[in-house]
């Protein structure tokens, strides 16, 4: 491909180029794909509405990129290498020929299942290659996917269903998580019984758990059979619906951020090939879940639109030990591994030698993504699992943005522990002010957006292109607000220091605490609660409830136990809180609002500092809670 970047230099020229000429320099990247037609305009947008159009006019399918498009030379070659949970279990691969099948064959499964293009199939899969095959067969022919993680709750899961309107469920009889099955279709059942929108559900045997279907669901096999092995690519607009993914947000209902086709496509295997700086041969595999945008685009689409071999991992990181990621590494020769801050401070803590019994040579590239990574959990990755010579890409992204934004292109460009680094090419990111401004020169510190569209950016928020608008581009007029906060060293390099609104990253996942908090707010004994993140060794951030109990309650271990039973129900069990306090009251700004900023302190343990609480309409309370910190 003409776009890979192989030097500092010719990153600085291409970056200098993609803010120049930004519409050039993303109409030369996009010729290398296959379109059926191309754009009429690269570019047209307005952020004030905000309106957003890439490659408008153009063409094609992603899918014809990500398989088609390599048959003539790489059909025989491994496009997914699937390592099960159980290592006594057979690795599958399957070449891009036999994907190339697969797709096109559950395509035809979804067709005769009545969906078409812009119906939306939402997709609630342990991490199997049927997952990945439908995913790929929905972009064949034009069905919008929504894929929702299978830690996911019942209640999550159809709050999502009925969100997006969804005609189709894919799922499983279950899914095995190290030692435990989860009883994937029982939650889906419930999740159907809450919502309205389903028309069928198939189901994949996994488990081979005892179960029956009801009439309005099939079984995967048996839709499989009789079924042609070819269905044509559905011809998609660059600005048609690829999928929807669900972010959590500050306030109210997760968020539907919707991608489209085209851009997300350019960018995506743009800046796969760049940061990892994947070569022909390489296994690269990254441990996020398809559930996650990192799954999305960095398993999934980037890799297979580069033609590369991407591992799809079933299990967790600790199963059957903790060396079960080093074991992988040494078993497939993987060449580039991507994974998140808090896998690294989890394993971090086992014996060394469940790294040092594993032959780890074949590494090249490491890789981070997810939240800030401390520097002490960066140089134990480097030092015990890139043996120093593998760079380290520190990939700051979010679901919102479909790609990359900032990270050091692997080897090429300079890497600084616990900095994201340099802007990606046609990446514009400026620092504001708490008066809005933008500050030039560097050190600098402040809230972190975007000023210029990329092509991987969502169109909106499903069903709600007024929160869209309100939640990223009214902070700042004519830029995207990212939500977190940033300072820039002397050299431009950017490191994130981590959300600054009521979003905390919990192992990696964006939990919204407002959710949380309705969820505990449902319990009959609690008048009113205030959630909040606070450092935690491992996790990142683990989660702080403050919670006022209605007179003559008494606030015991089983009341905590009942408050995370409620959250793991509503939301999900990665949302359970680690620390649970009862107060007398929280404090208030005079308008109402909880004032989280203190709570954060006093959950920190940086009580010296709280700033002037003189302003709140409730001041005693502050003291109350401090002493009473757990
Ligand atoms: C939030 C987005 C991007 C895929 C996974 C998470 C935090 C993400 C980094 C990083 C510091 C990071 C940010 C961001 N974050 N990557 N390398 N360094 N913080 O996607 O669930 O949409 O969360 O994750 O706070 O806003 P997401």
């Amino acid at each position: 491909m003409e776009f890979e970047i192989k030097t500092k230099e010719q990153y600085q020229d291409y970056y200098k180029k993609s803010i120049e000429n930004p519409k050039d320099f993303w109409a030369k990247i996009a010729n290398n794909f296959t379109w059926q037609k191309k754009w009429d305009k690269v570019l047209e947008y307005n952020f004030e509405v905000p309106e957003i159009t890439w490659f408008k006019g153009a063409k094609g399918n992603i899918t014809e990129n990500c398989i088609d498009r390599h048959l003539k030379d790489k059909g025989d070659k491994t496009a997914i290498l699937w390592e099960p949970n159980n290592p006594k279990e057979k690795a599958i691969k399957i070449t891009y020929s036999e994907l190339h099948q697969k797709v096109q064959q559950f395509a035809n499964v979804l067709k005769k299942n009545n969906i078409k293009k812009g119906d939306r199939v939402c997709i609630y899969m342990p991490m199997v290659p049927e997952l990945a095959i439908a995913v790929l067969a929905c972009a064949r022919i034009g069905a919008v996917h929504s894929v929702v993680f299978a830690g996911f709750s019942s209640k999550a899961l159809a709050s999502r269903i009925d969100d997006a309107k969804c005609k189709l469920l894919l799922t499983a009889d279950g899914a095995f998580r190290g030692n435990k099955t989860i009883d994937l279709k029982a939650i889906a059942d419930e999740a159907l019984e809450m919502s309205n929108s389903i028309e069928t559900t198939i189901v994949l045997k996994r488990i081979n758990a005892a179960i029956s279907l009801d009439k309005n669901q099939k079984w995967w096999h048996s839709e499989l059979e009789n079924v042609s092995v070819h269905c044509e690519a559905e011809i998609m607009d660059a600005e048609d619906m690829l999928f929807i993914l669900y972010t959590s947000g500050s306030t109210g209902k997760p968020k539907g951020m919707v991608h489209t086709f085209g851009g997300y496509m350019v960018n995506t295997a743009f800046t796969f090939q760049n940061v990892f700086q994947y070569d022909k041969n390489d296994v690269y595999w990254c441990t996020a879940d398809i559930g996650w945008i990192t799954g999305h685009s960095y398993i999934v689409y980037g890799p297979l639109l580069q033609g590369a071999t991407t591992v799809l991992f079933e299990g967790i990181p600790t199963y059957p030990d903790g060396g079960r990621f080093w074991e992988i590494v040494a078993k497939h020769k993987v060449n580039q591994f991507y994974t998140a801050p808090t896998a690294i401070r989890a394993l971090e803590k086992y014996p060394i030698e469940l790294v040092e019994k594993h032959d780890l040579s074949s590494l090249k590239v490491l890789g981070t993504v997810g939240e800030p990574i401390n520097e002490e959990a960066w140089h134990w990755y480097d030092t015990h699992i890139g043996k120093r010579k593998c760079p380290i890409v520190d990939t700051w992204w979010q679901t919102e943005t479909g790609g990359i934004m900032i990270s050091s292109l692997a080897g090429i460009t300079p890497q600084k522990p616990s900095f994201a680094t340099l802007p990606m090419c046609g990446i514009q990111p400026v620092l504001l002010d708490e008066n809005d401004n933008e500050i030039t020169g560097n050190p600098a510190e402040g809230r972190l957006a975007i000023q210029y569209p990329w092509p991987s950016m969502a169109r909106t928020i499903y069903g709600n292109h007024k929160r869209f608008k309100e939640t990223y581009f009214s902070t700042f007029k004519g830029k995207y607000f990212t939500g977190d906060g940033a300072l820039r060293d002397k050299n431009g390099f950017y490191r994130i220091t981590g959300r600054v609104d009521d979003v905390v990253i919990v192992s990696g996942h964006n939990l919204g605490t407002a959710p949380i908090e309705n969820a505990i707010d449902e319990h009959k004994k609690i008048v009113e609660c205030a959630v909040v993140g606070f450092p935690h060794d491992i996790k990142g951030n683990a989660l702080y409830a403050y919670v006022i109990l209605y007179d003559g309650v008494t606030g015991d271990e089983q009341l905590k136990k009942e408050i995370n039973d409620l959250i793991s129900k509503q939301i999900g069990p990665i949302a359970k809180c680690d620390k649970i306090q009862f107060v007398s009251g929280l404090p208030k700004t005079r308008s109402g609002k909880i004032m989280r900023r203190i709570l954060r302190k006093i959950a920190s343990n940086e009580t010296e500092n709280l700033g002037d609480i003189s302003t709140l309409l409730n001041p005693d309370c502050v003291n109350d809670i401090i002493l009473k910190r757990i």
